[in-house]
């Protein structure tokens, strides 16, 4: 169908948020593509899942069949890879998979990308775009007094994680320069907001901390993340995806750097005052500083001035409205977190914080 696009990865945090985003203010048919690992959720589409503009097809993106068969049925005008392994500390205690889907599946997903491109009318191969979701972890570490990343900054990944994601990087860029294939990558920074998996920093503080339990800070909690509210990274993505230079890559941030330690900070102030009667009060008095990640990158920030003055992009939502409208969304979903907390949640919390 005309003006189809195909979503890998879209019953993520990320994805969902932007198939979401996309049938509100753009409208156009939505394919999603995506295996359901444990941090894959129809629930997080369920308004959607009626609606003849979304369909849901469950598949991996290393299955050259499945992925070539959606290209010559949909003939979609654009893909945007969100599908990956995405937490850094299940990478580091198993890599297999993250080299797995987010290498291996990257390659053949741009393999199929390029066979279905190549074959494309002259008009609407020129109008083809593969927009790769990266990360800033891509680019390592900084100090202190460091300059922000910047498009041009070296690669330096230190975990699993983030050395697939660059590997993932370099196919696209090379798919790029060996064969034309027009693709566009974002390098983006911590998102946090509605649908993100309670593994990570921000949602697992606020479900830890509405029910008494201890909120983990590794180390000393003073490694600095640069975070943006999820709903401004999809924005983000359309303007590169509408606008963005074919090649080149795209560096996208929230301009908020702060601390872990602030960030929890953050959320047991907003919850002392939401929810005055939970079972320990102050929730800061849950704050327990354990062993730090191994590998831990200090500092994360990024330069975007790029995205704002080539495409006008700049994030909409302040780190203190964005937190707020989170924490919310996590209070008032409670159905929500019973379902993704259960059997594997559970497993993975006692393994990884045990001791
Ligand atoms: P997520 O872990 O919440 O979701 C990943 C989705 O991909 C899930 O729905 C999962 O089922 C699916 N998936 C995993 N392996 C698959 C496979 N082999 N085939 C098909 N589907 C598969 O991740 P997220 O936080 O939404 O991140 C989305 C993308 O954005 C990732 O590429 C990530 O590297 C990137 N990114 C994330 C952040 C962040 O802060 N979360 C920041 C920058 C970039
Ligand atoms: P996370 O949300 O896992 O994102 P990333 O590692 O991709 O930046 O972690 C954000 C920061 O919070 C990171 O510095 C690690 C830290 N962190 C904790 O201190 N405790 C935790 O339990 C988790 C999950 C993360």
């Amino acid at each position: 169908m005309e003006d189809t696009i195909l979503v890998t990865g879209g019953a993520g945090f990320i994805g969902s948020n932007f198939i979401l985003q996309w049938i509100s203010e753009v409208g156009t048919p939505v394919i999603n593509l995506d295996k359901l690992t444990y941090a894959g959720n129809l629930r997080n589409l369920e308004q959607i899942s009626s609606d003849r503009r979304y369909q849901f097809v469950q598949g991996d993106v290393i299955d050259r069949h499945v992925v070539s068969d959606l290209f010559r049925l949909h003939r979609p005008r654009a893909v945007l890879h969100f599908a990956a392994e995405s937490h850094v500390d299940r990478s580091i205690r198993g890599p297999d998979d993250f080299i797995r889907t987010n290498v291996n599946g990257t390659f053949c997903l741009l393999e199929e990308a390029r066979a279905y491109w190549m074959n494309l009318p002259e008009s609407e191969r020129q109008k083809f775009r593969f927009l790769h979701v990266s990360t800033d972890e891509v680019y390592g570490s900084l100090g202190p007094a460091d300059a922000a990343f910047n498009e041009e900054t070296g690669y330096a990944p230190n975990s699993p994680y983030s050395a697939s994601k660059a590997a993932a990087d370099h196919l696209v860029r090379a798919y790029y320069q060996t064969y034309g294939l027009p693709t566009l990558t974002t390098n983006c920074s911590n998102n946090y907001g509605p649908y993100q998996f309670p593994e990570k920093l921000i949602p697992l503080v606020i479900l830890n901390a509405s029910t008494g339990k201890p909120l983990p800070i590794y180390g000393d909690g003073r490694n600095l993340r640069d975070w943006l509210f999820v709903l401004d990274h999809c924005e983000a993505l359309r303007s590169v995806l509408a606008r963005g230079t074919v090649g080149q890559t795209y560096n996208i941030g929230g301009g908020s750097e702060k601390c872990n330690l602030e960030i929890v900070e953050t959320i047991c102030a907003i919850l002392d005052e939401l929810r005055p009667h939970d079972q320990v009060v102050p929730h800061r008095n849950l704050i327990t500083f354990v062993k730090d990640r191994p590998g831990h990158d200090r500092r994360y920030a990024m330069n975007i001035c790029k995205i704002e003055r080539e495409l006008g992009w700049t994030p909409r939502e302040s780190f203190e409205s964005g937190i707020r409208k989170t924490i919310q969304w996590y209070l008032e979903h409670e159905e929500w977190i019973r379902e993704v907390t259960s059997g594997a949640y559970r497993q993975w919390i006692a393994t990884h914080y045990a001791g």
